[in-house]
């Protein structure tokens, strides 16, 4: 695969052509998800749970994404490397320049970071200096406390109005992408209409520009007692691990992934 670039990604929406996303925490399931075709590698800070047992992923640090980061990097093999700012990176406009500085030093070539509108400040000196980034929006698990649980969001007309609204002023403020988490799959449809950004979709129904999974669930992996709602396991009925993975990339691009049985209604 030659390197997956941001231009590249945005000619992919209007193309239909859907992007596939994956989580990655280390070089060997990085290089893996590269020979299955994945276009963009996303360094959660989901690695909080699955990699050190956390029940959220508040404890995660700036250092540690760094770190990950650059082991992803190593086994990366010319996908489009995205990187969390853990809690409170984005707290002020300089923590979240410095927090997105060391991340794009490890490796990273994009940053994401959890939030709506305050992020505004943030994202344009992001983009002043050459740092494109990919707005979180939704189910935000950073909100976990505020939220009460990992709960779906923007139900209700006036709450899907103010996610719609937020996009489109994301969008006009230097966003590069937009990731939407846990909202009815009508909802995120309407938002993938109203930019022209690439949106990508975990929890969002089939109409988003793209889908990312946490690979632990993709392999059907899980500290839990069931995996959530939107989660399919690749690996049911599979030998390797590529060919998992390589299930997903085929499911998503055929737009067979996700089905009816993965979306949240409004
Ligand atoms: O941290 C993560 O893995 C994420 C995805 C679930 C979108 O942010
Ligand atoms: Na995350």
């Amino acid at each position: 695969m030659s390197n997956v670039t941001l231009t590249r990604l945005q000619t992919q929406k209007p193309a239909g052509d859907k992007i596939v996303m994956l989580t990655a925490y280390e070089a060997t399931l990085a290089r893996a998800a590269c020979n299955a075709g994945v276009e963009m590698l996303l360094v959660g800070d989901s690695l909080g749970m699955v990699v050190q047992g956390n029940d959220s992923t508040l404890p995660v640090t700036v250092d540690e994404m760094a770190y990950h980061t650059a082991c992803v990097k190593r086994g990366n093999l010319g996908a489009f490397l995205l990187s969390d700012l853990p809690f409170m990176a984005a707290a002020s406009v300089d923590s979240g320049l410095a927090a997105s500085a060391k991340l794009m030093r490890a490796g990273a070539q994009m940053v994401k970071i959890e939030g709506g509108l305050s992020l505004i400040p943030l994202l344009q000196r992001l983009a002043q200096n050459g740092v494109p980034v990919c707005v979180h929006m939704g189910l935000t698990p950073q909100w976990v406390n505020l939220f009460g649980g990992y709960k779906v969001q923007g139900r209700g007309a006036e709450q899907a109005q103010r996610l719609i609204d937020d996009a489109k002023a994301l969008e006009q403020a230097g966003a590069a992408m937009l990731l939407l988490e846990c909202v009815p799959a009508a909802l995120a449809a309407q938002i993938t209409k109203a930019v022209q950004i690439p949106v990508i979709g975990i929890g969002a129904g089939a109409a988003t520009d793209g889908q990312v999974l946490v690979i632990h669930d993709l392999l059907g992996l899980t500290l839990r007692s069931r995996p959530p709602k939107f989660v399919k396991n690749f690996m049911a009925g599979r030998d390797s691990i590529e060919a998992a993975i390589a299930a997903y990339v085929q499911a998503v691009k055929s737009g067979e992934f996700p089905g009816q049985e993965h979306e949240f209604s409004a």
